[in-house]
């Protein structure tokens, strides 16, 4: 079995490629970070790559390093830069942020499907899944706010359920998937987190358990859903 985790250096991405690591102690594991350094993992089956999942050229690269691939989880995403969070209001809206948003949190995931399609055709238990958020749900959006990030997130769900069409012909053995990690204490969401409940703030190892139930579950024939942690579908 050949399993890459993309953003395996955030907070999510660590803790699943180390249960991940355990529950598969024969897979061929690829890891990849971007501007923080790989995490040490009890594993000598984990190869750490360092990518730019927002250069196509570099996502392009790593395809070729791979003639198979049964699990692609992509758990790269931003919500906020040293400068600038998510938007309160509609007059803090900024083209640049939101282009940011956009590069990060949607098409890394498109560029991965280009490029890593060839090699995922042959699986027959195969998994693509993006982790994205529930704020990316539209029949979900009761709150409002957040603008470049909801927008973002949508947008990565749409490209989901289009690939699962896609590849409901050409991949017939690949389920595709979106997946909501629940609110989670990594650096992502330090910042928010003054209103969540404790018992709604998950730390990463509870997450990363919680999603890898999630994935063990998911099949072909359950392709193009959006996940939560706990096994429910979320409306798009
Ligand atoms: N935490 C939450 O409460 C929460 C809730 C809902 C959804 N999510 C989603 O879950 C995912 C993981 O979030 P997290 O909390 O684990 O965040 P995190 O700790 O900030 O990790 C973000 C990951 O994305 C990678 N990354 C960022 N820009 C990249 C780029 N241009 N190329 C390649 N990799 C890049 C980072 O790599 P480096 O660190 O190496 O730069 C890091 O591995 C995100 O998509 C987020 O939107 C999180």
């Amino acid at each position: 079995m050949k399993i890459l985790i993309t953003g395996a250096s955030g907070g999510i991405g660590r803790e699943l490629l180390q249960l991940i690591a355990c529950d598969h102690p024969d897979a061929s594991i690829t890891a990849t970070c971007y501007s923080n350094l790989p995490v040490p993992v009890p594993s000598d089956t984990v190869q750490w790559v360092q990518v730019n999942l927002t250069e196509e050229d570099q996502v392009k690269a790593l395809a070729e390093q791979f003639d198979h691939l049964d699990w692609l989880i992509n758990c790269a995403g931003m919500l906020h830069t040293p400068h600038q969070g998510p938007e309160k209001s509609i007059s803090q809206f900024d083209a640049d942020f939101f282009q940011h948003n956009f590069q990060v949190n949607t098409m890394p995931t498109l560029l991965l499907a280009k490029h890593f399609a060839p090699v995922m055709k042959t699986s027959q238990q195969g998994i693509f899944a993006t982790i994205s958020a529930r704020v990316g749900s539209i029949s979900d959006n009761h709150l409002g706010g957040w603008y470049s990030y909801r927008a973002s997130k949508a947008a990565l769900n749409m490209a989901l359920k289009t690939l699962s069409i896609e590849w409901e012909r050409t991949h017939k053995g690949v389920c595709v998937a979106a997946l909501h990690p629940g609110t989670t204490d990594t650096a992502l969401s330090e910042p928010f987190q003054r209103n969540v409940p404790v018992d709604k703030l998950f730390s990463p190892s509870q997450t990363a358990a919680y999603l890898l139930a999630v994935i063990n579950q998911l099949t072909a024939r359950e392709s193009g859903h959006f996940w939560a942690w706990d096994g429910q579908k979320i409306p798009w």
